[in-house]
């Protein structure tokens, strides 16, 4: 426990819990940040990584104003029922090699969900977790560094743990799902998070020794994607073909009317 600080910001999440209950080495064991209400969670922790907090902060949110989800879009985040987590990470990496930490960390997730026998879950294309269809959870991974250098990484994580469809706003609450639905009973967050950060932290490490062969494989089982017909659309495009398989940065490559493909983001539809 030594470095470890607690930061406190009105907050309402149990920080005491959190730290009785880590089994990590890095994950949590550095600055613990807490708010009761903040715009994002991801906005709070580049804060505090400019500031030079260390690789394994992690910040916490019981709401957020403006939840950010991929592609521009909104998270919505209903106050003291779900998780909200940022972690920050300084991985000496090539920038190039920087998207394939969303993949460890939607790897790390699935096990989370095995790990609590939530594993009829499906990972949609690139990071969305799923149950019946419906959205469980989601990662929104932002780096900052320049052309040659990561500085540093923000991995936000968005877990639906005890919403309920009244929860959200008409448009999305029957695309949504949450632990507490798929089981029945309430699902205490300290210990969902407690647990995941425990198996991101293992595959990260395994990532950074070169695993990441072993981690895409448990990914790509869990995509149930390659040969699956689909369309993917995204800002400004829609492909339609055949997936043949994933690079090694989790892209998709397309087999398409007019060739290969590769599409690095998007949102895909299954088309048979
Ligand atoms: C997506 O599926 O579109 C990604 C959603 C990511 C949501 C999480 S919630 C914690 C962190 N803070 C944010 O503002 N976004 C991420």
């Amino acid at each position: 426990m030594q470095g470890h600080k607690l930061i406190y910001h009105n907050n309402i999440f149990s920080e005491i819990e959190i730290v009785k209950n880590l089994q990590t080495e890095i994950f949590g064991r550095k600055e613990i940040h807490i708010f009761n209400e903040t715009d994002s969670t991801n906005i709070q922790a580049f804060r505090i990584a400019e500031g030079g907090a260390a690789e394994g902060s992690i910040i916490i949110a019981e709401s957020q104003t403006g939840g950010k989800g991929r592609l521009g879009r909104k998270w919505i985040s209903p106050s003291g029922k779900n998780l909200y987590l940022s972690m920050i990470i300084r991985p000496q990496i090539p920038v190039i090699n920087a998207p394939r930490l969303t993949i460890v960390t939607a790897a790390a997730l699935s096990e989370t969900l095995d790990s609590i026998g939530v594993s009829a879950h499906k990972i949609k294309w690139p990071n969305d977790m799923l149950f019946d269809g419906k959205k469980l959870s989601g990662i929104l991974a932002e780096m900052k560094g320049d052309g040659s250098t990561i500085n540093f990484i923000i991995i936000g994580v968005g877990v639906n743990i005890n919403s309920t469809a009244d929860n959200y706003p008409d448009e999305i609450k029957d695309s949504v799902i949450s632990l507490k639905e798929i089981t029945g009973s309430e699902v205490d967050r300290i210990k969902f998070l407690n647990s995941f950060l425990l198996h991101f932290e293992k595959n990260y490490l395994d990532f950074l020794q070169g695993r990441f062969p072993e981690i895409i494989d448990k990914w790509i089982i869990k995509s149930e994607i390659i040969n699956q017909k689909i369309n993917v659309t995204d800002y400004n495009n829609t492909f339609t073909g055949i997936v043949t398989g994933i690079t090694p940065d989790g892209n998709l490559i397309l087999k398409t009317g007019n060739g290969t493909c590769y599409v690095s983001s998007g949102d895909i539809n299954f088309l048979e």
